[in-house]
């Protein structure tokens, strides 16, 4: 198996940039395809990163981090769960960002001390706290879909900028910097293909749900929506609820089918 790639940064909405890598996976229908893995960093009065991407990048990753903002600077350090591909860096991150503070909920921090981390500079979001400084608000958001029960996304009601942390996630052909840069087809399987891996349980999930969870997303009415596993995508939010749907309606059939 090939190794990951740091394959570098860019911005994806006004103050926001995407720290870009992605991982060759085996996909479900054979062959090999590529997961992208990112972590975003929100440049402003009080800078907050959005997740440490891989250990196995951690130079590159730093690197392109610093090149950003110096690490001094750092205020916030949004953990969206506690996944390897998500706290990767974060014992090198709270080390060189003195002033930086880990958010994340109760669960979370629980995860934190079984992994050896310090727990001793997390600011523990409470049920229906958000983040604010500044003139800035982010808003916790449960994602659609997970796969640890800890996890929380974020909304930037600044600019509408959503994170929904691993779910929009997609296997892709080859990494790409933009969504709307994916043929239909290809990002309709590709999220079929990753929400069978890391949520399998959708495919118990009634209609209901999954309309609460679309209503949810559509009430936050986001100009960009921003994976952990996904190119930013921008003006897309019914595409990838379209996506979704069909992906669990396949999951759905496929369990009956079994
Ligand atoms: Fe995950
Ligand atoms: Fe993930």
């Amino acid at each position: 198996m090939q190794e990951p790639v740091f394959s570098g940064v860019g911005a994806v909405a006004p103050d926001w940039f995407e720290l870009r890598s992605h991982l060759p996976v085996p996909s479900p229908d054979g062959g090999c395809r590529v997961l992208p893995v990112n972590a975003f960093l929100l440049r402003g009065r009080e800078p907050m990163l959005l997740d440490t991407g891989l250990a196995a990048l951690r130079t590159p990753f730093m690197a392109a981090l610093e090149g950003l903002l110096p690490l001094e600077e750092l205020r916030w350090i949004w953990i969206s769960h506690m996944d390897a591909d998500h706290v990767g860096n974060l014992p090198a991150v709270l080390e060189r960002a003195p002033e930086a503070r880990v958010v994340t909920n109760f669960l979370g921090m629980g995860k934190m001390a079984l992994a050896g981390l310090p727990t001793d500079r997390v600011h523990l979001l409470e049920p229906g706290g958000w983040l604010t400084f500044g003139d800035r608000e982010i808003v916790p958001v449960r994602p659609p879909y997970y796969d640890a029960p800890e996890s929380i996304g974020c909304f930037d009601t600044a600019t509408r900028t959503l994170f929904t942390v691993d779910a929009f996630g997609a296997l892709l052909d080859a990494p790409v910097t933009e969504a709307a840069a994916i043929p239909d087809a290809v990002l309709r399987a590709g999220i079929a293909n990753w929400s069978a891996i890391d949520a399998p349980w959708l495919a118990g999930m009634g209609e209901d749900y999954l309309l609460r969870a679309f209503d949810r997303i559509e009430r936050l009415s986001p100009s960009v929506i921003l994976s952990g596993h996904l190119p930013a995508a921008r003006g897309m939010t019914g595409a990838l609820l379209s996506h979704l749907a069909a992906a669990c309606a396949q999951l759905s059939a496929d369990a009956r089918a079994a």
